[in-house]
């Protein structure tokens, strides 16, 4: 349904064809009422559902309190969010620069590897995603959003992700940093084979190249652990977060490596809205929220979401960690799937080739997980 004000936007998004007027817990409604199961997180953002008590407390006494205050300005609060973020990370002496958006982060961690390293050359993988502003985009290869804008920054090599003999050739000292992500999102929810991360890790600390770790679609609980890199024993000299880190307020963060940060010229990266009180106030509720036994209960529900879509679809390659699931079907019919489970009233993502990306609120219930698998038994045989 399209009023009249439909046209005044500009068109660069897909038309999913349906709109929305409200959200309550892991659904959206339409303004006339109709229901839908979300199973997007408004790509990932939506962490604990729509008009989570917590987050809404936190951000509605914030709203009364103080909602904007530059960074040249102290915050007690930005300053205790800071902190309880970097230990939450395991990265307690790191420091933190807070961004409006993931892209944002992703331009001032390479600014930062530049201008730390004197170097302009970046290694990143084929298949990954850091966004669409002009640094973002040149670490992304996708051709699609490339063409019509290239040549981009910077030199970047793409290099096939899990293929480590390719990477031990290719990577050397004439590099700044290497870019990737712990679990590719918007490539198809690919993860690199067990021992990857740790081994570009290794090989990036003896080689003495910065490692860049982009968890803003895969951290924050997403993978069923703080960050996905956990998993995998590795960590960044420089860790992106952003979509769900502030409660659905648009944030993003660099931590940095406190070696790299004190090489980090002032002024070099700033921006108006960066770490606003709403926005920490946010990722304040987020991390208490986000607990141990909440993180266990993510990792139970990813298992059995992805055995109950492996069982209804024994063709597909069903792959993920956490609530970041995605369904290998092939592009006809996973665009078909798609439109089959939004009549269903189950709201999914495309990603990769052919592959459909499941990202629900980390708060869904069983019952909800069971609801979305009965529409993709039926969206299957549709
Ligand atoms: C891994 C990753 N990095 C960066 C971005 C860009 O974030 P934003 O859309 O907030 O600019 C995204 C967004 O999907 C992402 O998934």
């Amino acid at each position: 349904m399209h009023n009249d004000d439909s046209g005044a936007l500009l068109r660069l998004y897909t038309d999913r064809g349906v709109t929305f007027s409200h959200g309550e817990g892991c659904r959206l409604f339409t303004p006339t009422g109709k229901s839908y199961l979300d199973g997007t997180s408004g790509y990932g953002v939506a962490l604990f559902g729509y008009g989570n008590r917590e987050i809404l407390a936190a951000l509605s006494q914030q709203t009364l309190r103080l909602t904007t205050l530059h960074g040249s300005f102290r915050s007690p609060l930005r300053e205790r969010v800071s902190r309880k973020l970097r230990e939450r990370c395991s990265l307690p002496d790191y420091k933190v620069l807070w961004t409006n958006s993931g892209a944002e982060a992703v331009e001032a961690a390479l600014k930062f590897a530049v201008l730390t390293s004197g170097k302009r050359r970046f290694l990143s993988f084929r298949g990954g995603y850091h966004g669409k502003t002009l640094g973002a985009l040149s670490a992304t290869p996708s051709g699609k959003y490339r063409q019509g804008l290239e040549p981009l920054l910077w030199e970047f090599t793409f290099l096939e992700l899990g293929d480590e003999s390719s990477f031990e050739t290719a990577l050397n000292d004439q590099f700044a940093a290497v870019i990737v992500e712990p679990i590719q999102g918007e490539g198809g929810v690919l993860l690199p084979p067990p021992g990857f991360l740790k081994r570009v890790r290794e090989l990036c600390t003896d080689r003495g190249v910065l490692l860049i770790l982009d968890e803003i679609q895969s951290g924050m609980g997403r993978s069923g652990t703080l960050l996905a890199g956990d998993q995998e024993g590795a960590s960044g000299d420089l860790l992106l977060l952003g979509k769900g880190l502030s409660g659905g307020i648009p944030a993003g963060a660099v931590l940095v490596h406190p070696e790299v940060a004190e090489r980090i010229p002032r002024l070099s990266h700033t921006s108006t809205f960066g770490g606003n009180p709403l926005a920490c106030a946010g990722t304040e509720a987020v991390l208490t929220l986000l607990t141990e036994e909440f993180l266990e209960r993510v990792v139970r529900l990813g298992h059995s979401f992805r055995e109950g879509l492996s069982a209804r679809s024994p063709e597909a390659t069903v792959r993920g960690k956490g609530l970041m699931v995605g369904v290998d079907v092939g592009k006809p019919r996973r665009d078909h799937l798609l439109k089959a489970l939004q009549r269903e009233g189950v709201l999914a993502l495309p990603a990769g080739e052919g592959t459909v990306r499941f990202l629900p609120p980390l708060t869904i219930a069983r019952e909800e997980i069971q609801e979305i698998l009965d529409a993709w038994s039926r969206a299957w045989e549709a």
